[in-house]
């Protein structure tokens, strides 16, 4: 971490996000005008902000074991509105409804 917070990126794109200490990563991606990522509840309800961590060290808050089990919290599945980088870290954004997400269309590299 550096004194802005912990470097995340987004597996397929070279774009740096930054997260706060205690932020939730998808409120960091919302902060830094990432408009277009799959947001519903926000509270971890819906599943719709699945991501899977592929390396880094976070935790995770309260989550609905529906979208996300325990199995797949051990092999470090999570919810975006849900998950609180402890490290810089990279994640997978999780097909949504049998479609798979194409980062460029979430505006992931948007350069603004
Ligand atoms: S926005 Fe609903 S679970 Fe994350």
């Amino acid at each position: 971490m550096n004194n802005k917070g912990f470097q995340v990126r987004v597996e397929g794109s070279d774009k740096v996000i930054t997260c706060r200490e205690n932020e939730p990563l998808l409120i960091a991606m919302e902060r830094q005008g990432y408009a277009r990522i799959p947001v519903g509840c926000r509270k971890g309800g819906c599943g719709v902000c699945k991501i899977r961590v592929t390396t880094g060290e976070f935790e995770v808050g309260k989550m609905s074991v529906k979208h996300v089990s325990e199995k797949e919290r051990n092999e470090n599945f999570s919810l975006a509105c849900k998950t609180f980088p402890k490290s810089d870290l990279k994640f997978s954004l999780i097909k949504l409804k049998g479609k798979a997400i194409n980062i460029g269309a979430l505006g992931i590299d948007r350069k603004n």
